[in-house]
């Protein structure tokens, strides 16, 4: 296949940035997306110019490193699927693809397509973790859950940070990604000794970091490629009040 790419480029996060064309030439169907910008890039520097930034790290869709906007949509066209797992199969032969980083004030672009999401590493460090010392590893009946709390705990902790979320939402908002973590805990036993806490001060980071509030939209659920469900904001919701109203913060 032959691709007509449009690739937003920016020197640095303080330079002016544009969308800049590209032949993508024997593209396989088989090459996953970022194979595709791999050949790019070494067409780009065997010819002596700067290579395409753009993040990438498992290729296997865990990590959540890789984040591109594709056609005005983050993680392209997929549903439930990463950039790394996304294949060139899923474009025809002579088709024109915008490539785009994400765009929030609170992920600001490092340099073309890579931005700095460092805001999630914050807001986890204000609160998404449990303080407790789990000691080692214990027989497996020792703390009693329900299966169905496991599961549902298990659906949001597949939240993988990757932003895209943000990167769908009119208002920039982290609630999706937050509420994954608030969720995932807020059931489980272990997270129980900073539950009231542990929402208050995520939100006040988010607050803090720039990213705007939830209006019920659902373009992050759409976008997730852990489909990680909006049922969950409505959860962190209950959870935020719950601890305004309790001593437990
Ligand atoms: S909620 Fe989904 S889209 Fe948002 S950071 Fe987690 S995995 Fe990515
Ligand atoms: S590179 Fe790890 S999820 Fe895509």
């Amino acid at each position: 296949m032959r691709l007509h790419l449009k690739i937003w480029r920016q020197a640095g996060p303080t330079e002016p940035g544009r969308l800049v064309d590209y032949v993508a030439d024997h593209v396989s169907t088989d090459m996953s997306f970022l194979e595709m910008l791999d050949v790019v890039n070494e067409d780009l520097v065997k010819k002596g110019q700067d290579a395409i930034a753009f993040d990438s790290d498992c290729r296997e869709g865990i990590c959540g490193m890789c984040s591109l906007v594709i056609n005005g949509v983050p993680h392209g066209p997929d549903r439930g699927t990463t950039v790394c797992q996304l294949h060139m199969r899923r474009f025809r032969d002579g088709d024109t693809v915008v490539i785009e980083p994400w765009r929030a004030k609170a992920f600001p672009v490092v340099k073309d397509l890579v931005v700095d999401r460092s805001a999630f590493d914050r807001i986890i460090a204000a609160g998404g973790y449990v303080s407790i010392n789990c000691g080692g590893a214990q027989d497996g009946n020792a703390i009693p859950i329900a299966k169905d709390v496991v599961e549902s705990a298990m659906d949001s902790a597949a939240c993988i940070g990757c932003g895209a979320c943000v990167a769908a939402c009119k208002n920039a908002s982290a609630h999706l990604f937050m509420s994954a973590k608030i969720s995932h805990l807020a059931q489980l036993p272990q997270g129980q000794v900073e539950r009231g806490r542990r929402v208050l001060s995520m939100v006040a980071q988010a607050d803090a970091e720039g990213f705007g509030s939830c209006s019920n939209e659902g373009e992050c659920e759409a976008v997730c490629p852990k489909e990680i469900p909006i049922s969950n904001i409505a959860r962190m919701t209950r959870e935020y009040v719950r601890a305004l109203l309790s001593s437990d913060r």
